[in-house]
């Protein structure tokens, strides 16, 4: 059990935060998409402690957060299509599969990658990630702050129920505006490939570069992430999807407002795609635990439609109506 330190905010908790990262420490701190889990990448101690924190194969990469393109450019090789990408997305919820600059004085742990010889790079938004980025002087990799295999945090105290004594820090940052995890591209050559969907979509991914995404979208057969496996992001009570009217037994996570005599909670009264991404983890974590309390059967989960950041919602809903006994 390690002792957790709770952290503010404020511009002390940043200081501290950063301080405990640069001595080899992990804090969960928040981004724009999801709580992060970070560490320094360089320290291949640091790294391993973040794969035990979150009960973690080896062999799932990490995401490596900096705090701008000029500190990205010490770690990956950045083409014209990776550097426009950039220029349109950065800072902000676009992490950028690229190959990995060997030849550069910063080495991240080969476990932090998994062995790769490419990098997920993120160069995240939110004005707390960035301080705390800013600060530290090497790259830090952060997943995102839950057990594996189970639902992304975006509040503090769903990250405190699952991060508590096993992490150095938490920062309580409020809840995450966006949601959902960021959007992963891997940008080899002139070949784009869409490997997690998030907030930000094919079609913005198309107007950013001024050109067809369609031209340069190739679709990847093997998974090169594992974040793709079908089953991820998984509450404890089964889910049910596209359900309209849910049986007795169940709880309902509507979108639009909660039908009269329906027990359950509402991503949107408005049936607005991005309160419902902010919303969504919430949602579940609290739906889950009601769920334990009512001896529910199941979360049935009205549909949701699939465009713009609902593809991603989407997405997230298969995988954790997926789980694997
Ligand atoms: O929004 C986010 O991206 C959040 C916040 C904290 O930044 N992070 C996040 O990390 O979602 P994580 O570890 O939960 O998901 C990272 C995904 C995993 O599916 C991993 O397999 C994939 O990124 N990944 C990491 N490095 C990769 C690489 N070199 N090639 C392909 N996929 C990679
Ligand atoms: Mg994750």
């Amino acid at each position: 059990m390690t002792s957790t330190e709770i952290l503010s905010g404020s511009k002390s908790g940043i200081l501290r935060a950063a301080r405990i990262l640069n001595d080899g420490g992990l804090v969960a701190f928040p981004t724009e998409t999801v709580y992060g889990l970070g560490g320094d990448a360089t320290k291949h101690e640091t790294v391993n402690r973040i794969y035990t924190a979150k009960g973690r194969p080896e062999n799932n990469p990490l995401i490596i957060h900096v705090y701008d393109e000029k500190r990205a450019r010490e770690l990956v090789k950045m083409n014209l299509l990776a550097e426009s990408l950039a220029n349109s997305f950065w800072p902000g919820p676009l992490t950028m599969v690229l190959k990995q600059d060997f030849s550069g004085k910063l080495k991240i742990a080969e476990t932090a990658v998994s062995q790769l010889e490419t990098i997920a790079i993120r160069v995240p938004a939110h004005p707390v990630a960035r301080e705390i980025l800013r600060l530290c002087k090497n790259p830090i990799a952060a997943p995102s702050a839950n057990m594996s295999g189970k639902l992304s945090t975006t509040r503090f105290e769903d990250v405190q129920a699952c991060m508590s004594g096993r992490v150095d820090a938490i920062m309580d940052g409020g809840p995450c505006p966006i949601g959902v995890e960021s959007t992963i591209i891997k940008v080899q050559d002139e070949i784009i490939s869409i490997l997690r969907p998030g907030t930000i979509t094919e079609e913005q991914i198309s107007s950013g570069l001024g050109q067809s995404f369609s031209e340069k979208k190739k679709t990847e057969k093997k998974i090169s992430s594992p974040g793709q496996f079908k089953s991820h992001y998984c509450p404890k009570t089964p889910i049910r999807l596209n359900i309209i009217h849910p049986r007795a037994d169940e709880l309902l996570l509507a979108f639009g407002p909660l039908p009269a005599g329906v027990k359950g909670l509402s991503l949107s009264e408005i049936s607005d795609p991005h309160e419902a991404a902010m919303n969504l983890y919430s949602s579940l974590a609290d739906l889950d635990e009601l769920a334990r309390i009512t001896k529910s059967s199941a979360i049935a989960i009205q549909p949701i439609p699939k465009i713009g950041v609902g593809i991603a919602i989407n997405d997230r809903l298969r995988r954790a109506a997926n789980r694997l006994q």
